[in-house]
């Protein structure tokens, strides 16, 4: 297996250690002060712009990777246009205990929800290497708001020219918890969120976050309930929402309709990770502990089921006659795959995987156009 640089998230450490001595690698030598931002020249995807804000090239990280606000200075000095800070609530949250992040080899190219292998098991281990698909484990950790918002205010002062930082957060689902009370949540994340200067905000309904392998998401009618308070709340700043594949092209026209059709939501963001049981040599689970059977899949072989959902969005979003912005994310590895993101109907797209383990794939993209 051809062997990568050093990501600058080092999976050999907790997430702990992470935030705090990250980020590692090529980032880590940035934000040393080997460059600076990189607002460079216009990008030839001219006039590119997302939601009315002007970006170089409508490409950068997506939630999770950028831990914080370091992480978030030295995506953008690496020319990486957009970066997503990871997802906060609206109260410190654990985060799973290590190890977080393993390589996976399906026995397919591309895994898609449904495919048999994803129950069957998934072969996962320590050997990173191409082609690159991982599955991460996290449970969505958080800093307390009192740590989390001076760090994004510092993040989003960080953006170059032509660069634009997008907080991400979510709602957190707790014992007891009546619906009103979970909807209330939502609203005081992204109040927190605005009050640090934000000019636009995703929403994560594609994690865990309605119970174990439970996502926000599979309900579109709830999703239109929280979205809508959340505006009412937010006003005119642009709201994403983050969603994982939707098989059934019924579910994802409810989602669009209860959202977007509103003007409660300005984008979608999509793909997350794709669920999988996750096995070690033997057979038996690969991430120890309870609850931690099944696993998100992420990078190249989520490709495939990446650009399908951007596709029937794009396809959607014709048909009924919307303006969404769409962010197409799932197995961006190569400046190739930006382009085909853009064909099938992006606006923007992210990549999280390839990027941590290739971080200078904002600058081979744009040498490719031209730059
Ligand atoms: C280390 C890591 C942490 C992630 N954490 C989050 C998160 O906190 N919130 C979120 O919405 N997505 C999270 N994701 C999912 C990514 O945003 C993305 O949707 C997914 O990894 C697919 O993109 P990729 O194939 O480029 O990795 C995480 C992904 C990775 C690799």
């Amino acid at each position: 297996m051809a062997e990568y640089a050093e990501p600058f998230y080092d999976v050999n450490l907790s997430y702990a250690e992470n935030y705090e001595r990250g980020p590692f690698g090529a980032f880590g030598a940035a934000l040393a002060g080997h460059a600076q931002p990189d607002g460079r020249a216009r990008s030839p995807e001219l006039g590119a712009d997302l939601f009315g804000f002007p970006v170089n090239l409508p490409f950068g990280i997506p939630a999770g990777p950028l831990l914080n606000s370091r992480f978030t200075a030295a995506a953008f000095r690496m020319g990486f246009d957009l970066a997503v800070y990871k997802t906060v609530r609206s109260r410190a949250w654990e985060c799973n205990p290590f190890p977080n992040v393993l390589s996976v080899h399906p026995r397919t190219d591309s895994l898609t929800p449904g495919d048999p292998e994803l129950d069957e098991g998934v072969l996962a281990d320590g050997r990173f290497g191409r082609p690159l698909s991982i599955s991460n484990s996290f449970g969505v950790p958080s800093r307390d708001p009192d740590e989390w918002q001076p760090d994004m205010r510092d993040a989003i002062a960080a953006a170059g020219s032509g660069q634009l930082l997008i907080p991400s957060f979510q709602g957190s689902r707790q014992d007891g918890m009546t619906t009103g009370e979970y909807i209330a949540d939502h609203v005081a994340a992204a109040k927190l969120v605005q009050e640090t200067g934000a000019q636009l905000v995703e929403m994560n309904t594609s994690c865990p976050n309605e119970g174990r392998n439970r996502l926000l998401c599979d309900d579109p009618r709830l999703v239109g309930e929280i979205t809508e308070s959340v505006k009412n709340e937010i006003g005119d700043m642009p709201l994403i929402v983050k969603l994982a594949y939707l098989p059934s092209e019924e579910a994802l026209e409810r989602m669009v309709r209860e959202t977007a059709a509103h003007g409660s939501v300005q984008g979608f963001a999509t793909i997350n990770t794709v669920s999988a049981k996750l096995v070690d040599r033997h057979g038996n689970q690969a991430l120890p502990g309870e609850g931690r059977e099944r696993s998100g899949v992420c990078g190249a072989a989520i490709r495939g089921a990446g650009l399908n959902m951007v596709r029937r969005l794009a396809g959607m979003r014709e048909r009924l006659k919307l303006d969404f912005a769409i962010i197409g994310i799932g197995g961006v590895m190569n400046p190739a795959d930006y382009r085909d993101y853009r064909a099938a109907g992006a606006d923007a797209v992210m990549s999280a995987t390839g990027a941590m383990w290739d971080c200078e794939l904002a600058h081979q993209i744009k040498a490719g156009l031209g730059q």
